[in-house]
């Protein structure tokens, strides 16, 4: 069992406990879990290293908790219920028992291909339970799993595998996503022709896509698992050994490898999503992310499996074969929690309420958003329509970085505001700071959210760049982990979330870098050079706006340049960068010593060029006269 909180006044008391005596409140959560050894120290940390420890010494295994932990109670309950993308094809089921015996028949295979302790596994597979399996098979054998989301290009793909020098990759022949398939293999093949670390490839059949096999390199699935023992000892693992690995999109540069590890990590899981969500025994919880990202990672393996719960793994894509999909899923598997994006919600919100039918809705009790800022209009619909006015809606305010869930209501105990996170979490210490590093107390003031106490989830160091975590994450405020955001405090203490303050843009709800974007449109032969910005955007958050200088135009005009230039970030990072519009310019807007003025980009793809402020540092103001002649729009 892991505590949860009923009341107002318990989340009061327990949110003041956790500060008061930090050591006491985290000794108490994670005393609900098995532990090989007992910890020595709950903490031990600085945030000027940063060093960050918890549970400092304690040995265990968190697939130990999930199954050993669960098994006398849940064994016959069902853990993850499949739902596939085509709604004709026939659900899967796994209960607690089923997954913990495919789980170590799959942790045993992982062994026999020589992946032992701390070695790195590559994880590029559709949302099947394999997947699933694959995870916890690493988590088992203490081997570091580092999913990469399937909509990933091959060469997103190559480097990542070859940052984390994996040794082996988990793929599928494919992977379905409403009416299309993913080549999986294919995508990967064409990403293995440059990573010398990886000794084998071992590829599940889902699609029954043509496939080419590399002899001595590439397994089915199915013959690598075949004869494998169903017991498998879980590997002791130190709290602080890495669990995993999961890159995500910085203001610079390449992507991030987050690492986060074992003790802590389990322990913030499983009490963010038991007190979040208020589950009860027997609920069935439902989280639309992808596995791919950290939403996936915490809140439909990790978390709930720690908690017991029956977590519901969804294939597909929300609008197929129509916009009423999810609908479908929580009426025929009388969902009680539904956890999702607002870019979903408004998408679906866009097709209007004929697919709402209230019957079908009867069974939900609290609804969630993760991933972005929600818009009051996106909140009243899911909360009057989804929700049929009886349900709490809990916005939850986290990162790939924080691990888990660290704003938010807890379902039914905290009063809700449309578009505000609300409150912390126990254990939770926000803190908002002006840009010149003074502390902004009290109620109704606004500037960048920061967290000055360390919590069990945080992030411990990106992989192979310890310097980089230090220097993205705790350089820009003394002693503080600084999340990127700009943040709200109202006048009753209430945060509301207004966005990235860096060069980081959100694209329903996944996280790009505009540095990133950049640079693959640079790839392209008769690019000069670019600058991308956010705007604002109807359904996706934000869209991608790419303002390119080209030294000539190819034959095929500017329409042609457009295309391929889209195509190109297509192809170096994947669908979700693949700029919305692009507009080529003859120069960027720059400073006489050569920093482009984004906050003018930013102006001119809001629409709004009316107030650019000041620009007398331009070194040349002509080109910001014909960038807003040719500035687009989206329609
Ligand atoms: C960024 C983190 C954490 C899982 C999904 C995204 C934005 C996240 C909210 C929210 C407003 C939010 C922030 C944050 N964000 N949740 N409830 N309200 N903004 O993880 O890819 O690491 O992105 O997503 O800007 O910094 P991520």
């Amino acid at each position: 069992m892991i505590n949860k909180i009923h009341s107002l006044g318990g989340y009061i008391h327990e949110y003041q406990k956790s500060i008061a005596n930090p050591e006491a409140f985290w000794t108490q959560q994670a005393e609900c879990f098995f532990w090989r050894k007992r910890w020595d120290k709950v903490f031990d940390w600085n945030f000027d290293e940063p060093n960050i420890q918890w549970f400092v010494n304690g040995k265990l295994n968190i697939t130990e908790n999930i199954f050993e932990r669960n098994l006398y109670t849940h064994g016959n309950q069902e853990a993850i219920i499949w739902e596939p993308n085509d709604p004709n094809d026939e659900t899967r089921t796994l209960t607690y028992s089923e997954l913990y015996q495919e789980v170590n028949k799959f942790a045993n295979t992982l062994k026999r291909l020589g992946v032992g302790k701390g070695d790195r596994v590559a994880i590029y597979m559709p949302m099947v339970p394999e997947l699933a399996i694959a995870v916890l098979a690493c988590a088992r054998i203490g081997a570091i799993h580092s999913v990469v989301f399937a909509g990933f290009s091959a060469n997103a793909l190559q480097e990542r595998i070859n940052d984390a020098t994996a040794k082996v990759l988990l793929t599928a022949d494919g992977g379905f996503r409403g009416d299309k398939i993913t080549p999986l293999k294919k995508i990967a093949d064409e990403a293995l022709e440059s990573c010398p670390t990886i000794e084998t490839v071992v590829v599940l059949k889902r699609t029954n896509s043509e496939v080419d096999m590399v002899v001595g390199r590439d397994i089915w699935w199915h013959k690598a698992i075949d004869g494998q023992s169903d017991t498998c000892p879980a590997e002791e693992m130190d709290s602080e050994d890495p669990l995993f690995i999961l890159y995500t999109s910085g203001s610079t540069g390449k992507p991030k490898g987050i690492v986060h590890t074992t003790g802590g990590y389990m322990v913030y899981t499983a009490y963010s999503f038991s007190n979040v969500f208020q589950y009860h025994v027997d609920d069935v919880y439902f989280c639309t992310a992808d596995i791919g990202w950290i939403t996936g990672h915490s809140y439909i393996v990790y978390g709930p499996l720690l908690a017991g719960a029956k977590t519901l793994m969804f294939e597909g894509v929300p609008t197929w074969p129509n916009a009423g999909r999810f609908w479908d899923i929580v009426a025929k598997h009388k969902v009680n929690q539904f956890y999702t994006a607002p870019t979903a919600i408004r998408a679906l919100l866009a097709k209007g309420n004929d697919f709402l039918e209230e019957k079908k809705l009867q069974s939900l009790k609290v609804l969630g958003t993760v991933g972005e800022p929600i818009n009051e209009e996106a909140w009243h619909w899911y909360h009057d329509h989804v929700g049929l006015n009886r349900c709490p809606i809990v916005d939850t305010w986290w990162q790939t970085e924080t691990g888990g869930i660290m704003i938010s209501p807890l379902a039914g105990i905290t009063p809700t505001k449309p578009s505000f996170a609300t409150l912390p979490l126990p254990g939770i210490q926000p803190i908002i700071m002006n840009g010149d590093g003074k502390e902004l107390t009290g109620n109704s003031v606004e500037g960048n959210l920061c967290i000055k106490f360390p919590w069990p989830g945080i992030a411990r160091t990106i992989w192979n760049d310890h310097q980089r975590f230090k220097d993205t994450y705790f350089s820009t405020y003394n002693k503080m982990y600084f999340t990127g955001d700009g943040v709200k405090r109202d006048e009753d203490g209430y945060y509301r979330i207004l966005g990235r303050v860096d060069d980081v843009i959100n694209v329903s709800g996944h996280r790009l870098g505009t540095a990133e974007i950049e640079n693959a449109i640079n790839e392209h032969p008769l690019v000069n050079e670019s600058a991308v910005v956010g705007y604002p955007h109807a359904i996706k958050g934000q869209g991608i706006y790419a303002f390119v200088v080209c030294g000539e135009l190819s034959t095929g005009g500017e329409e042609g340049i457009r295309k391929s230039i889209m195509q190109g970030v297509t192809k170096i990072i994947g669908p979700i960068a693949r700029p919305d519009l692009v507009q080529l310019v003859p120069g960027l807007p720059k400073t006489r010593s050569g920093k482009i003025m984004r906050r003018i980009l930013r102006k001119v793809a809001e629409g709004d060029a009316t107030n650019l402020g000041d620009i007398t540092t331009l070194l040349d103001e002509d080109v910001v006269d014909k960038i807003i002649d040719g500035a687009l729009v989206d329609v």
